[in-house]
Order: C-alpha cells, then sequence, then structure tokens
C-alpha cells in the first residue's frame, strides 16, 4: 500500500467503568480500501466505529479520520464522513424524499443540492421509483438502502457502515455489495462491521478480526487463509473460528480477561 491513510487509530482504547470494550486498537485505512472489522458480538467494533465517528470518546489513544483528529477536530472529521449505524434512522411518517430533506437539512444542504443527491443515491440503490413512498411501507432492505442514500447526501470522503447487511435477503446483500464496490471505485474509503464472511471476502481490501477488543489480525482475506495450519482450501469462517475460537461470548470475557478488569 502505498496510498494516503484516511484513517489512523494509535491505541485507540474504551472502557466503560472498568470494563476495556476497545483495547488499544491500532491500524490504517488508506484512501479508497474497504476496510473490514470482523468478531464475536461485543468484540468492540460497533464500539470502535461509534469513536471514530465521533459519537464516542476514546478514554485514551488517538485516531485521525480525512486528516482530522478524532477528539480535537470532531467537526472536522463529521463535514466528511457518512455513517449507517446498527439503527435505520428514518422516520416512517415520511417518505424517503421527505426523510432525505429532512436529514439534509440538518447536514447544512440546500434543497436543490438534497434534491440532486437525493435522486442519484437512491437511483443507485434502485429506490428512485419509491422516493415519494412512505417509509412505513417499506421492506427492512427497503429502509436500509434509503437509510444508506441518507449517510451519503453529505459526499463523504469516508463512509462508516455498521452491519450493513445484517437481516437482509441475498439479493438485497448482492445489491448493497455492487454498491458499496462502486463507491470504492469512485475513491471513496469504506469501513464496515459485518458477521457475514462473504461481504468481508467479496468486498474487503483487508479486515481486522477484533477479539476482546483487540485486533487479532490483520490482512488481506487471502493473507489470512495463510494463518491455518494444515487445512487445505480453509474458508474465511474457519480462519475466523481459528481466531476467535469457538466459546459463545456471553460473560465470556470476564473469564478470558481478568486482566482487563480494574478493581477499586
Ligand atoms: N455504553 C456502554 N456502556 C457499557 N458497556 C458498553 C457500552 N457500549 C458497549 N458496551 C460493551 O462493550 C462491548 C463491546 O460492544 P460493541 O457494541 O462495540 O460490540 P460489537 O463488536 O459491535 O458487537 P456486535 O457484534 O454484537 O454488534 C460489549 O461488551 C458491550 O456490552
Ligand atoms: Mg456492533
Amino acid at each position: 500500500m502505498s496510498g494516503k491513510a484516511m484513517i489512523e487509530s494509535v491505541n485507540l482504547t474504551k472502557k466503560f467503568g472498568n470494563f476495556t470494550a476497545v483495547d488499544g486498537v491500532n491500524f490504517t485505512v488508506e484512501q479508497g480500501e474497504v476496510f473490514g472489522f470482523l468478531g464475536p458480538n461485543g468484540a468492540g467494533k460497533s464500539t470502535t466505529i461509534r469513536m471514530l465517528t465521533t459519537l464516542l470518546m476514546p478514554t485514551s489513544g488517538t485516531a485521525s479520520v480525512a486528516g482530522y483528529d478524532i477528539v480535537k477536530e470532531p467537526d472536522r472529521v463529521r463535514q466528511n464522513i457518512g455513517l449507517v449505524a446498527e439503527k435505520v434512522i428514518l422516520y416512517n411518517r415520511l417518505t424517503a424524499m421527505e426523510n432525505l430533506l429532512f436529514f439534509g437539512q440538518l447536514y447544512g444542504l440546500d434543497e436543490k443540492t438534497i434534491r440532486e443527491r437525493a435522486r442519484k443515491w437512491l437511483s443507485l440503490l434502485h429506490m428512485l421509483e419509491w422516493a415519494d413512498t412512505l417509509v412505513m411501507k417499506f421492506s427492512t432492505g427497503m429502509k436500509q438502502r434509503v437509510n444508506i442514500a441518507r449517510a451519503l447526501l453529505t459526499e463523504p470522503n469516508v463512509l462508516f457502515l455498521d452491519e450493513p447487511t445484517l437481516g437482509l435477503d441475498p439479493q438485497t446483500r448482492n445489491l448493497i455489495r455492487n454498491f458499496i464496490t462502486d463507491l470504492k471505485q469512485h475513491g471513496v474509503t469504506v469501513v464496515l462491521t459485518t458477521h457475514d464472511m462473504l461481504d468481508a471476502e467479496l468486498l474487503c481490501d483487508r479486515v481486522a478480526v477484533i477479539d476482546h477488543g483487540r485486533i487479532v489480525a490483520i490482512d488481506t482475506v487471502e493473507n489470512l487463509k495463510k494463518l491455518i495450519p494444515h487445512k487445505e482450501n480453509p474458508n474465511l469462517e474457519d480462519v475466523y473460528l481459528y481466531l476467535t475460537g469457538e466459546e459463545i461470548r456471553d460473560r465470556a470475557f470476564e473469564k478470558a480477561r481478568p486482566e482487563g478488569i480494574i478493581h477499586g
């Protein structure tokens, strides 16, 4: 890699009381890369994204996004990013276009610009014909496509997507994957989290596997597969289970990481 770093995270850490949710995370994302976070429930993926998108202050460590410090220059960071969070944020009683007009105005855009951009993104997401339909009538996949259009209204340099394909049918997953690939081709840097191995395989230039708040491996999918000893043609899920183990994470962090719990 020789491109420009769009994200740089240095020892990024988040504690909730005595519990360390993100534990000294270091990584760099180059401009135009699609970078994925894979990891068990509770691993710290969303918390990392929330810090990088200025929704949550790190306990320690630093990060820059699009060249701006997430703590010192949060407004600048916000001007350069889009976020598709875990929960869809749309008003059911407004149409797709009315939602985009509402959010676009919150982002400080004028109506003409919003309408132009909304039509462009809705069209690329195959939702233009539903622009004037109430969101309450949409399927999960249709809502998510409007939600993605909302995140792109500011035409961000960096787009964060937290589980963008969760709960969607294979057709919509396919559409969203193709859409993300197109964004990449237009120079947008993309960071996503997913539990879908195919998302990672098909979309991500590099993947960070995170467990108990720490990055346990970070590389291309192809190189990650080489980490498994004595197994021919492992798939990404084999590698993932090799790296993170088979234990279910219900309260497993308490047993696994007593050093992370500080008393007193
Ligand atoms: N506001 C909070 N207060 C206390 N604990 C929190 C808070 N937010 C997250 N956590 C804890 O931090 C850990 C990491 O949570 P996070 O949401 O980042 O996980 P995740 O990797 O996104 O998991 P999932 O795959 O389930 O979305 C979890 O144990 C979670 O319970
Ligand atoms: Mg999450």
